[in-house]
């Protein structure tokens, strides 16, 4: 049997209405907000994530799908969306557009991680990126938009956790900080680590080896050696959350792992499910996200502030199920049509394509079963509805419609069953 690559996962019709409802949700909360769809390719140019995400960060050095073309270029599965939404900005000139300027995607990524308990190697996010804006405002606005998502979705018990990790001015006296703290610890820390101490040291402590994190932890905080101007910012973005009355814990551990981000970072936590062994409650971050004004430069593209989140719809999923938050379930039919022998099956398929066009969910016998297999299946499939098409129903346009709750049966006219049912409204 061929079987999944490792983290991956197939969504299942009877899991897809929670999918969908996320879906739809989020795409609603965006254009509440005043977002556009947009959607890009599914691998990209490897350089755009080296130099996007950061050629020092785990995702780039250890979790990338990378291959080669036919033509021998370098080719990668994009490991998130960001990047790839600033390369299209550039690309296609949206840079000029009036500002700001504010985008929503779904997308797959792929990151070859270990996989555990709400970390696969493909996965799903929901993401929005608001370019032209960097105030202390557009935060709030874009922090609020993920709160009120995770609001409408029914989450609960979810921690907000925001940090500031300065920008360029702040950021070389921090870097002296963290050099000066791990010099004479790198003999300890990880092959990757000691090469950071040297390329990109802050990246020491987003390291997942527990040896390293031992390390780190007590490490220069940044919220330590922030310039006027972020410490500014930052009071500034708390004060309009709590105008807002959304709750937030400040959290000077959160670096996040992608090294584009400047100032602003944030993530919310919730519960996804319990550990099998333990029994304990198991959080992680469902959104996660933070401002990037030095990116698009980065990228190739003119000087142009950003800000955005992505959250984990797997996780999303994870949690709304834990949270036993209400999820819809799968539409049943509304009509099962049975067609009693070989002679009635055009007009039955016939009676269902009618009703489809009225926009009426019915089903008909495509398999040739008995009568009385078609109506167990009719009842196995949850329809409301049945009706029996015969030598007589072809003949006089006359039928009976049965209820399968009640198990009421009324006299009706063929042409008529479109309207019963749509006043029904089911
Ligand atoms: P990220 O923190 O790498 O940020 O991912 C965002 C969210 O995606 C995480 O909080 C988590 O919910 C989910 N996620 C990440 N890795 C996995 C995985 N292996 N399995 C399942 N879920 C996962 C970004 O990707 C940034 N592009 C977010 C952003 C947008 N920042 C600014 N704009």
């Amino acid at each position: 049997m061929i079987i999944k690559p490792r983290g991956t996962s197939d969504i299942l019709p009877k899991d897809a209405p929670i999918w969908q409802d996320i879906e739809k949700t989020a795409r609603s909360t965006a254009e509440l907000y005043g977002y556009g769809e947009i959607r890009f390719p599914t691998f990209e140019s490897t350089e755009l994530f080296a130099r996007g995400v950061g050629d020092t960060t785990d995702v780039v050095q250890k979790e990338m799908y990378t291959f080669e073309d036919k033509d021998g270029r370098s080719m990668t599965l994009r490991p998130e969306g960001t990047a790839c939404v600033v390369r299209s900005v550039i690309e296609n000139g949206l840079a000029g557009e009036a500002m700001p300027l504010k985008l929503y995607y779904f997308t797959s990524c792929f990151r070859y991680e270990k996989p555990a308990a709400g970390r696969f190697r493909e996965f799903y996010q929901f993401g929005t990126e608001l370019f032209g804006a960097d105030t202390p405002a557009s935060d709030a606005g874009v922090i609020s938009l993920a709160d009120t998502l995770l609001k409408r979705l029914g989450i609960k018990n979810v921690q907000l956790c925001i940090n500031n990790i300065g920008c360029r001015n702040c950021r070389p006296a921090y870097r002296e900080a963290l050099v000066a703290f791990f010099t004479d610890k790198q003999d300890q820390l990880c092959e990757t680590c000691r090469g950071r101490l040297k390329t990109n040291p802050m990246r020491i402590l987003d390291c997942k080896s527990p040896v390293c994190q031992s390390i780190a932890k007590d490490a220069p905080k940044v919220t330590d050696h922030l310039c006027g101007n972020c410490r500014d910012h930052n009071d500034k973005l708390c004060a309009y959350l709590n105008d807002m009355g959304i709750a937030f814990t400040p959290d000077p551990g959160i670096v996040r792992g992608l090294d584009y981000y400047t100032k602003t970072v944030f993530e919310f936590i919730a519960p996804i499910g319990r550990d099998e062994k333990t029994g304990e409650e198991k959080r992680l971050t469902i959104c996660a996200g933070g401002r990037y004004d030095g990116l698009v430069e980065e990228i190739g593209g003119p000087k142009l502030p950003g800000i955005g989140f992505a959250a984990g719809m797997d996780r999303l999923v994870a949690a709304m199920r834990y949270g036993s938050a209400d999820v819809p379930a799968p539409p049943q039919p509304q009509i099962y049509i049975a067609p009693l022998g070989d002679a009635a099956v055009g007009f039955a398929s016939k009676l269902a394509y009618d009703l489809r066009q009225r926009g009426i969910r019915a089903e008909c016998d495509v398999v040739g079963r008995s009568l009385k297999s078609q109506m167990k299946y009719a009842d196995k499939i949850g329809a409301a509805y049945t009706v029996i098409i015969g030598e007589d129903e072809m003949q006089t346009g006359r039928a009976i419609l049965k209820n399968m709750k009640t198990s009421e049966q009324t006299g009706i006219g063929l042409g008529s069953i479109a309207d019963i049912l749509l006043k029904e409204g089911l």
